[in-house]
């Protein structure tokens, strides 16, 4: 049997993918450039159906017709690279696949170039870390429509599948599409691990609580509405202690230095570029940023004065308030993130099936939680849902623990304990239920200083005020 598919690229990802694949009764040609790693995996694995090449020539001809070939590279020149060597050796009708965390718009681009040549070209998100790509991860592919027929049966068996047996994958739209929506569950990703991060801080900070007693907690939590992969690793890491000999938690050994590698940063970015209120999950890169100042926050945590008294609360009911406010922020952070794949729908002509993509977040991907099938069922009522907090579940919770982010952002300004992410979903809530926002001031400065214009609430048109002169 020729191999249906193949993978070039074998570091840790691409390896794992590759024997995932082989694992649903495929054979798999791979390819490495060093081919010391190609030959590594088959040593290892000699009982797998894996087929290695060492030229990119004899893999390409080593496939099935028409050729499926996924790429696990460093996303970036690496991806370029990898496809101008491929291109003199493909046909036309052959499937290119990227699955690396590719930036949409390289992935558009690619897309582009490549259909001139009659090459069909697929971006997909990858998300569940290397044992997702082993396990079965989610995957949000984007490109032609015809392509993603091609790939579907093998996309559909190596995917994770949730809890009702559905596969976490499903075509997300054409060109960037896939690699968009993977942007945002990347920046959503970011916003859960800030909240937890600004959680399990107020936990020790304000309410004074040990490691052990906030994974407690954090196990507890992951047993009601916020059972989530996230939470779930988090109370294990809580209960994790020094491997270099010591009996402290190996969290408070850990240098609190954010890193990151981009993908948060897009989402923010592209936010600003469309024009939509994306507030949480750019704290959430604020808060990596803020944290990397090391040494000058170190120095300035000996000038700047902390707040003085005391804040009093009573332990356990703080402890539940911090857990809704949890949710409660985590519900603003995923209404954001919707609000903006339906602005890029539109403005990219994708056609985004937002109750389709919360299905596929449900298994595999680092942000499955039980959430996400309130988000499906919220989708599936009304596909056309202008934001989730006008739907009836999301609708709810958030008239029921709307009080207890008040108190706990009210309460951890007092202590002195940072929350960007607490304070910008408390604040998007409010902006977003108003339905007078003080903009009509900031039109009268524009106009003001600059004869930029307004409109009336009472009548239709475009109105200039002459301010300097006498009424
Ligand atoms: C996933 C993850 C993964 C990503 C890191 C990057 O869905 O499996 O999103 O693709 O590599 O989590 O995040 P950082 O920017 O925090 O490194």
């Amino acid at each position: 049997d020729k191999p249906q598919i193949g993978v070039v690229g074998m570091a840790v990802m691409g390896k794992n993918l590759a024997l995932n694949i082989e694992s649903r009764g495929y054979t798999v040609a791979i390819y490495n450039r060093t081919g010391s790693k190609t030959e590594k995996v088959v040593s290892d694995h000699p009982e797998k159906h894996l087929v290695p090449s060492y030229t990119i020539e004899d893999f390409v001809n080593s496939l099935e017709k028409p050729r499926r070939i996924m790429m696990m590279v460093k996303a970036g020149k690496a991806t370029d690279a990898v496809i101008a060597e491929l291109l003199p050796h493909l046909d036309k009708g052959d499937v290119l696949i990227d699955g690396g965390n590719t930036f949409f718009e390289d992935t558009m681009r690619r897309n582009a170039e490549l259909d001139n040549s009659g090459i069909n070209f697929i971006g997909t998100g990858v998300s569940g870390g290397e044992l997702g790509a082993l396990e079965g991860p989610s995957m949000m592919p984007g490109g032609q429509k015809e392509a993603y027929d091609l790939v579907a049966p093998i996309f559909e068996k190596m995917a994770a599948k949730a809890e009702d047996g559905t596969p976490c994958v499903t075509y997300i739209g054409p060109n960037g599409a896939g690699h968009y929506v993977k942007m945002i569950h990347n920046g959503i990703e970011y916003g859960d691990e800030e909240l937890i991060d600004e959680s399990y801080n107020l936990l020790r900070n304000m309410v004074g609580l040990s490691v052990d007693e906030i994974a407690d907690i954090f196990s507890d939590w992951n047993k009601g509405e916020l059972d989530s992969y996230l939470i779930d690793i988090t109370a294990d890491i809580l209960t994790r202690k020094d491997d270099l000999g010591s009996d402290k938690p190996i969290v408070d050994l850990i240098m609190d230095k954010g890193g990151n590698k981009g993908t948060g940063k897009w989402s923010s970015q592209n936010a600003l570029a469309l024009g939509v209120p994306q507030s949480l999950i750019t704290e959430s890169v604020y808060a990596r940023y803020i944290s990397v100042l090391k040494d000058e926050r170190v120095a300035a945590s000996k000038v700047l004065p902390k707040p003085e008294g005391k804040v009093e609360f009573d332990k356990d009911a703080v402890i539940e308030k911090i857990r809704q406010a949890l949710y409660f922020s985590k519900i603003m952070s995923y209404a954001q993130g919707f609000e903006q794949m339906k602005v890029a729908s539109k403005h990219y002509d994708w056609n985004l099936q937002f109750g389709e993509i919360a299905k596929i977040w449900r298994a595999g991907c680092i942000i499955r939680a039980q959430f996400l099938q309130n988000i499906t069922d919220a989708f599936d009522k009304d596909p056309e849902l202008d934001n989730l907090l006008l739907d009836d579940y999301f609708k709810d919770i958030a008239k029921k623990y709307q009080e207890s982010i008040r108190d706990i952002v009210g309460l951890g300004v007092k202590a002195g304990v940072p929350m960007p992410e607490f304070t910008a979903a408390i604040s998007y809530y409010d902006s977003y239920r108003s339905a007078v926002l003080p903009a009509n001031l900031l039109q009268a400065q524009r106009d003001y200083f600059g004869a930029h214009t307004y409109e009336r609430v009472d009548r239709e048109g475009t109105f200039h005020y002459s301010w300097y002169k006498e009424q």
